[in-house]
C-alpha cells in the first residue's frame, strides 16, 4: 500500500473537506486532553494533511511526526506544511510506512486516520507493539474505523466544481470475505456535462471493530466515538 494513493492524491483534498467536519472536533477534544509534553505526536498515513493541520490547530504546543509514504500525498502535504509558517516549525514530514517505521523512543500519542483497514492483522499488532510501548502516561493511540461489509452499486459520493471542470467521485464495493471489503473508486473529470479524464483505484479494506484493535494492542478502549453511519474512532490507552 505504500504508493496506492498516488494515482488520487490530486483530487484527495476534494474529499478531505468533506471527511474534516465530522472527525476534526473529535480530533480537536482528545488532543486538548493530553498531557504538556515535549514528546511529539505521531501520525501514520498523513496524506495530504488534513488531519494534521486539525491537530495543529487544536494545541498551539504540539509537534508532529507526520509518515506519509506515497510521494504524490507527501508532495502535498509538505507544500501545505512549508506555507505555513507555524506548521514549517512544528511538523516533520516523514516518507516511513507502517509497520516498519523509525519511531522516537518517547510519543505523546498516535493518531491513524483512514489507514487501518489497509493494513493485516500482523503488520497492526507490529505497528500498535511499537507504539504502545513508546507511549507516554496519560497519552492514546486514536484510530479511526471505517465503513461496513455489505455489497455497494456505483454511487457517486461526491460532486465538486473547480473552474470549468466538475470532479465526481464514484465508489462501489464488493465483499471479499466476512471483514474485508474490495473497493473500485472512479474518478470523473467532466466538462459540460462531458467526461474527459477518468483515474480507476482499487483496494481493499478491512472493516474492524473496537475490540479486535483492543486484542491486537494489548490496550483497551477508553472510549469510541461515532462520527456519522460509517466512521467511528477508537482511542486505546494502556
Ligand atoms: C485514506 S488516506 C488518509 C489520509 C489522512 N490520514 C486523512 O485522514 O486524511 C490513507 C493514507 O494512508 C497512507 N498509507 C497507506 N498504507 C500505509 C502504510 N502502510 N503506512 C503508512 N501510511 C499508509 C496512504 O498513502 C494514504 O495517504
Amino acid at each position: 500500500m505504500t504508493n496506492s494513493y498516488g494515482s488520487i492524491a490530486e483530487f484527495y483534498d476534494l474529499v478531505a473537506r468533506q471527511q474534516s467536519a465530522s472527525s476534526g472536533q473529535v480530533l480537536a477534544r482528545l488532543v486538548r486532553l493530553l498531557p504538556e509534553s515535549a514528546a511529539p505526536l505521531v501520525e501514520i498515513g498523513a496524506g495530504t494533511g488534513r488531519v494534521t493541520r486539525t491537530l495543529l490547530a487544536a494545541r498551539s504546543d504540539l509537534s508532529v511526526l507526520a509518515y506519509e509514504p506515497s510521494s504524490q500525498m507527501r508532495a502535498i502535504l509538505t507544500s501545505r506544511m512549508w506555507a505555513a509558517p507555524d506548521a514549517r516549525r512544528r511538523v516533520t514530514v516523514l516518507p516511513d510506512s507502517a509497520p516498519g517505521l523509525e519511531l522516537p523512543p518517547r510519543i505523546l500519542a498516535a493518531v491513524i486516520f483512514g489507514v487501518a483497514g489497509h493494513l493485516d492483522s500482523s503488520q497492526r499488532q507490529e505497528l500498535f507493539g511499537k507504539l504502545a510501548e513508546r507511549l507516554l502516561p496519560g497519552g492514546f493511540i486514536a484510530v479511526e474505523l471505517m465503513g461496513s461489509v455489505k455489497p455497494l452499486a456505483p454511487t457517486r459520493t461526491l460532486s465538486e466544481q473547480v473552474g470549468d471542470l466538475t470532479y465526481e467521485w464514484w465508489i462501489s464495493g464488493t465483499p471479499i470475505d466476512e471483514d474485508t471489503m474490495h473497493f473500485a473508486n472512479a474518478w470523473r473529470v467532466l466538462h459540460q456535462g462531458k467526461v474527459i479524464r477518468e483515474v480507476i483505484d482499487e483496494h481493499r479494506w478491512q472493516v474492524l471493530d473496537a475490540e479486535q484493535l483492543a486484542a491486537e494492542s494489548g490496550l483497551r478502549v477508553r472510549e469510541e466515538i461515532r462520527q456519522d453511519d460509517a466512521a467511528r474512532v477508537v482511542v486505546l490507552q494502556a
